[in-house]
């Protein structure tokens, strides 16, 4: 029974229709009811009930159903997750409040990264829109299609900056800039809790993973990441920083070492930084088994050594590890681990709950049972026209020679490859609630909008790889059926086929690239390639002398040199979700004009890596177009990316002139107005994204050669010209010196204005 101080505060676990308006979590009279609340609780916990709420379960990889039920009605479960239906999540709520001995709800999570039930873009495609409300909206929506299926938490969003595309996980992060990715944070938290996380269609965000785990040495999963305390303020931790001043609930620990000390292990980051120096309140969650690896890492010589290390450094909640229950009571009663420890992480999740609404309604997302969907994959849950709004807004027009795009719907299209009509890839990695059945392809988008007006063809063309072991590994999780299907004809019969079918039409629009798990975790490359014969393919198809347009659907930059320099047109549409072929057919005939801008700079070469626009200074740069010896560059290739930091073509064309500073002297405290004008030159109504970009000349520590501060995205008519204007303050100028404080030093300033990082109008103001 709760006591009677919870039934006073009407904290009771009763109704289980879907509740009404929720506490704001803990502000002034609700942080006295939620404390009151769970000291109440806490003091009249066991030991047992305490190590309990400390675990995560993974539904089916941990436990069985019928034991799992005990284990809850036994206190011994903090929250679950996988498991994505009410009619299951129901029973384990009614076994924690209505069996077990505290009646203390548990949570239900999910990995919802990209859409639940509707898949949107991945998030490099999501923030390739520059536009914070596509971001914000689409985290709203999968909240309020996951809080629909019983999930009160979401581990998301991925927060980790990724400047090396070996790394599979790069297509679940927001790119390589510090600032757009901080955007995406705050635009993600905010659309995940909604006005709050109590509220019944809001999930709680858990961000992750803390820390810099996108700079795994060498872009391999799971790597160690060894990184100088500059390069990590300045650049990779200001991300969760965002996403946690957005009011993140919670944060997932990363599965790499940092400077020597697993995060699952780091005091430092877990308490000084994130505690003490951030003030975050909220959860902290290991990632999947990763308190149990601390004995690989080496740090720990056992299970029961990696349960201290781990609640000592400030892990809340362990998932999928079976140390902090096989091991934290005999720890406390050996007086290894106090219970302030025990009761700081306990203290946290009961918070998360009360913030989550759990304890003023259970049942707050799982609603009553009549009103259960009868299927919960109907077609009236997803939010098709949202999905298609996204997906346009995520594609990246890299080349379009001599105005091959938009094609015109009459004719014959042949429409070709092994990602034109590969519903499962097409949704991305990290969707598994979504179901390729309800994916709308290339090939159907293209026949959908071409109607009667065109013909369309189709020939597959290639797998994706032609490598036996390629797709073993990439097939191993799913053994009952498998995700990638070959076609077993040779590559070569099938060119011959697709040539054929090019032969027939006016123009050929074919889509290559990764299949979805190529781009996922545990999925790093040695090659940036176009796997298998997939270039071959294009190179047959170049010499029908048809127009070639080549659709990139993948999760990290690729190697596009071959593709650039002979496509007529190229577009990447990354992964582009459930209403993927229709967005991206509303681009290739014109019924949008893209408007996307490359969130990642793509290199030339594997070599070439890392490639990210905003590297430190260095003291022999290259510089283009004035080739020395003794300078920093590779000599077998040209320098620079392929395509920069920023880059993104439209149907029309603009152009960025007179850069204008309101004073060339900025005073402490004071403001400048920087203005260009930004004219569309050409023949269609468009968007574009205008960048400001900042150089500090002169500082006590090694600055950027640039860093992104600020953008606009604006839509400009056939003709229309505008100005546009941004304010510089000491802000934007602020960096973190040797000594990790964060200032402002006096001196002389760069500004860049431009329509990509590479290509920008210049000027320069003085701090006094
Ligand atoms: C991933 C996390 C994910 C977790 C739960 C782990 O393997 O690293 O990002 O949230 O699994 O699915």
């Amino acid at each position: 029974m709760l006591s009677s101080l919870a039934l006073l505060a009407g904290l009771v676990c009763s109704s289980s229709a879907l509740a009404g308006p929720a506490p704001a979590p803990a502000d002034g009279k609700n942080a006295l009811m939620k404390n009151a609340l769970i000291a109440d609780l806490m003091s009249r916990m066991t030991l047992d009930e305490k190590i309990g709420q400390l675990r995560l379960i993974s539904i089916g990889e941990d436990m069985p159903q019928p034991q799992l039920l005990k284990e809850i009605a036994a206190g011994r479960v903090g929250g679950t997750f996988n498991s994505v239906r009410r009619q299951d999540n129901r029973p384990m709520q009614d076994a924690a409040v209505k069996q077990s001995r505290l009646k203390i709800p548990i949570f239900f999570a999910y990995d919802v990264v990209h859409g639940h039930r509707t898949i949107f873009p991945i998030s490099l495609g999501l923030a390739s829109s520059w536009d914070m409300e596509t971001v914000e909206q689409s985290a709203r929506i999968s909240a309020i299609e996951a809080s629909a299926d019983s999930l009160d938490v979401t581990f998301a969003p991925m927060l980790d900056i990724s400047r090396d595309p070996r790394w599979g996980r790069t297509s679940e992060g927001f790119g390589e800039d510090p600032y757009l990715v901080s955007l995406c944070a705050r635009a993600s938290v905010k659309g995940l809790q909604g006005t709050s996380p109590a509220n019944a269609d809001s999930v709680m965000a858990v961000i992750k993973h803390f820390a810099l785990y996108g700079a795994v040495e060498g872009g391999r999963d799971y790597n160690t990441v060894d990184m100088s305390p500059i390069r990590m303020y300045q650049d990779y931790l200001p991300p969760y920083r965002a996403g946690i001043e957005a009011g993140a609930g919670g944060v997932m620990i990363a599965l790499n070492s940092i400077n020597g000390v697993p995060a699952t292990s780091n005091r430092w980051l877990l308490r000084d930084l994130l505690r003490k120096d951030w003030g975050f309140k909220g959860i902290t969650v290991s990632d999947h088994g990763a308190i149990d690896e601390l004995p690989l890492h080496g740090v720990a010589k056992d299970g029961r050594e990696a349960a201290r290390l781990a609640i000592q450094a400030g892990v809340d909640m362990s998932m999928h590890d079976s140390a902090y229950l096989a091991y934290l009571p005999g720890l406390v009663k050996s007086g290894e681990v106090s219970m302030r420890d025990i009761d700081g992480a306990v203290r946290e999740v009961l918070g998360a709950k009360y913030d989550m609404g759990l304890f003023q309604d259970p049942y707050r997302r799982i609603g009553a049972a009549e009103q259960d969907p009868p299927d919960v994959d109907a077609e009236s849950r997803l939010h098709r026209a949202a999905a298609r709004a996204a997906g346009r807004k995520s594609l990246v027009l890299l080349e379009n020679r001599g105005k091959t795009l938009p094609l015109k719907k009459a004719g014959t299209v042949a429409v070709i490859g092994p990602l034109a009509d590969a519903p499962v890839d097409i949704m991305g990695s990290w969707s598994a609630a979504g179901k390729s059945q309800q994916s709308v392809t290339l090939l159907q988008g293209m026949r959908d909008a071409a109607g009667d007006k065109a013909r369309v063809v189709y020939a597959r063309g290639a797998n994706v790889t032609d490598d036996a072991g390629v797709v073993g590994y990439l097939n191993f999780m799913n053994w009952d059926k498998p995700e990638i299907v070959q076609d077993q004809r040779s590559p070569g019969d099938m060119i011959a086929e697709a040539v054929e079918a090019a032969r027939s039409a006016d123009v050929i629009v074919v889509a290559v690239g990764e299949s979805r798990g190529m781009s996922h975790e545990a999925s790093s490359r040695t090659s940036l390639s176009l796997p298998g014969s997939q270039e071959t393919l294009l190179k047959a198809l170049r010499t029908t002398g048809k127009p070639l347009v080549v659709v990139l659907m993948n999760g990290r930059p690729l190697d596009l040199n071959w593709a650039k320099e002979n496509a007529d047109a190229l577009l990447e549409t990354w992964y582009a979700g459930t209403e993927g072929g229709h967005a991206i057919a509303d681009v290739l005939f014109g019924d949008y004009n893209p408007a996307g801008k490359l969130p990642i700079s793509f290199p030339r070469s594997i070599g070439q890596i890392p490639t990210y626009y905003n590297h430190p200074r260095i003291g022999r740069p290259f510089v283009p177009g004035k080739p020395a010896n003794y300078t920093s560059q590779y000599f077998e290739e040209p320098n620079g990316p392929l395509y920069p930091f920023g880059y993104g073509l439209s149907y029309t064309d603009f152009s960025v002139s007179g850069l204008t500073l309101s004073s060339r002297t900025l005073p402490r405290n004071g403001r400048i107005d920087a203005s260009v004008t930004v004219k569309n030159t050409g023949q269609r109504d468009g968007e574009t994204v205008v960048q400001l970009y900042l150089q500090d000349v002169a500082a006590s520590v090694v600055r950027p050669v640039k860093e992104l501060k600020d953008f606009r995205k604006i839509m400009l008519r056939a003709g229309e010209e505008r100005v546009v204007h941004f304010t510089i303050d000491e802000e934007k100028l602020k960096f973190f010196n040797a000594a990790l404080e964060y200032v402002v030093e006096p001196g002389d300033f760069n500004v860049q204005v431009g329509l990509d990082s590479e290509a920008v109008q210049e000027g320069s103001f003085t701090l006094r």
